[in-house]
């Protein structure tokens, strides 16, 4: 049980309040920390390069996390977590076959990083890879030049190493991964869980990372890339689910009944949309946190759509003695040739009976959204044409190439952006650096997809208005993250020119 520190944690947490929700710009990493310009609103922690240690409180202690191992904080300063990250190529036994993929330090998903709001984040990246990479923090609001995309930054060399820093301004659920041929090198194992505990401590009995992928094996290997039509046109759909790195294998939790847990579904997959709910009328469980942490009004929906790069943060609690379980349902052909569901459990759960108190879970309380209004209107269309080459070419306004800006606004500005699905796949739509609200679907207000987002489903011929607070300056890229379709052209850049 963890309970206890936990309570402890909370007598702290008022001193590493930071950078929580509010609207404006926090410390910027590569801003030199110094002693002589430490402000008011500097936390504690912030203060680290120039304090002596004896001056610095102890550091409170992060939350246990179950799920993949979490990275070794190799810094013993607080408010300073420093990981090292190697990525290099890894042999793993799935289904008694031997596949060659590819492991941030030889684990799949890589090692979580776990560290809380305020925190500054020292990552010393070593690539072992044959090939470039980098490393995308997808979600986190990073000074543009620690982004991780080839428009900031040269991709690691085979063999070379990159040093990302950064000031961690929010809380939440996020993510890394590759941003160079991140079509082959995420479906091959290259994502891992970014977990940024509230300054304050949700007082829950677990805290679980879940992580659910797809992955095409075919003849004992990853299926090679963009080798079919279909690939290239709805991205690559696997034909095993990968939970937590374990193939068609459900996480069991057998834990009393009464408990209250906290759950992060990551969606790291290449282009599955994963719809998840629950079996079980022992199940309580309602939606406490998205893409940019908790939501004010949690909610409880039938189901859960988590679009390809999304997160959500879930309370589950399960009241009585049952099985139950979180399952997933895949759309599949049955021998009829009808579209069926098909039903796989994610996490079951087998609680053991207790004569133990229910616990009453306590959250620390969220940010309210942002209200401002537009002050900026944009649109983006989605469409596709047929390369010279004979591949498909996937295009954001009418261009496909990364290096394409789209629109340019100012830091703080508030932007209506209108996303235009022209043609019939979906594209999740995610952009960095920034986050944004889920207005409108074709032009009819949207309740059922509250709080803050990085990423949005745009479904086929259909059109979606977020609201985007521009507050991050930098060069920022803005794709479909269908990878496939990310990699063949749905890519573009967008300028946030800073405030004087
Ligand atoms: Cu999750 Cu541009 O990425
Ligand atoms: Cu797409």
């Amino acid at each position: 049980m963890t309970r206890s520190p936990l309570v402890l944690a909370c007598v702290f947490a008022t001193l590493s309040v930071a950078c929580g929700g509010d609207n404006t710009v926090g410390a910027t990493a590569d801003a030199p920390i110094d002693a002589a310009d430490v402000s008011a609103d500097d936390t504690p922690e912030a203060d680290t390069t120039a304090a002596a240690d004896t001056a610095l409180p102890p550091e409170v202690p992060l939350p246990e996390l179950q799920g993949p191992a979490v990275a070794l904080d190799e810094d013993p300063r607080p408010g300073v977590v420093a990981i090292t990250l190697t990525a290099a190529t890894k042999r793993v036994k799935l289904d008694g076959v031997a596949i060659d993929m590819l492991a941030y330090n030889d684990q799949i998903p890589g090692p979580t990083i776990h560290a809380r709001v305020g925190d500054e984040l020292i990552v010393n990246f070593h690539n072992a890879l044959d090939e470039p990479t980098t490393i995308h923090w997808h979600g986190m609001r990073v000074p543009d030049a620690m982004d991780g995309t080839p428009r900031v930054q040269e991709p690691v060399p085979p063999g070379g190493d990159f040093t990302y820093r950064f000031v961690i301004r929010d809380a939440g659920s996020f993510w890394y991964h590759p941003h160079v041929r991140s079509n082959e090198q995420v479906e091959k194992g290259l994502y891992g869980a970014i977990v940024v505990a509230e300054a304050e401590d949700a007082e829950v009995d677990a805290d679980r990372v879940v992580m659910l992928d797809d992955i095409l094996l075919d003849g004992g290997q990853i299926a090679p890339p963009m080798a079919t039509f279909m690939e290239q046109m709805h991205g690559r759909t696997g034909n095993r689910l990968l939970i937590n790195g374990q193939v068609d294998d459900p996480i069991a939790v057998a834990e009393p009944m009464g408990r209250v847990e906290r759950w992060r579904i990551y969606n790291p997959s290449n282009a599955r949309t994963f719809v998840v709910g629950f079996t079980g009328d022992n199940v309580r469980w309602r939606v406490m946190g998205t893409d940019g942490g908790l939501l004010p009004e949690p909610y409880a929906p039938e189901r859960l759509e988590i679009a390809v790069g999304q997160r959500y943060d879930l309370e589950v609690a399960v009241d009585t003695v049952g099985a139950a379980a979180m399952v997933t349902w895949i759309p599949s052909v049955n021998a009829q040739n009808e579209v069926v569901e098909v039903e796989l459990p994610v996490v079951t759960l087998d609680p053991t009976a207790t004569a133990a108190p229910p616990t009453i879970a306590s959250w620390p309380a969220a940010a309210p959204l942002p209200d401002r209004e537009p002050n900026v209107d944009e649109t983006i269309t989605f469409d596709v044409v047929q390369g010279a080459d004979g591949n498909l070419q996937w295009r954001l306004n009418g261009v496909s190439d990364w290096r394409h800006p789209i629109f340019t606004c100012a830091e703080q500005d508030t932007v209506r952006l209108i996303l235009v699905n022209q043609a019939g796949p979906e594209h999740p739509f995610h952009l960095h650096g920034q986050f944004f609200r889920i207005m409108r679907r074709n032009g009819v207000a949207v309740t059922g997809e509250p709080g803050l987002k990085d990423t949005v489903r745009v479904p086929g011929v259909e059109s979606v208005e977020v609201i985007a607070y521009m507050d991050n300056p930098g060069q920022w890229m803005a794709h479909c993250h269908i990878l496939e379709h990310a990699e063949l052209g749905m890519m573009a850049e967008v300028m946030v020119t800073p405030a004087e």
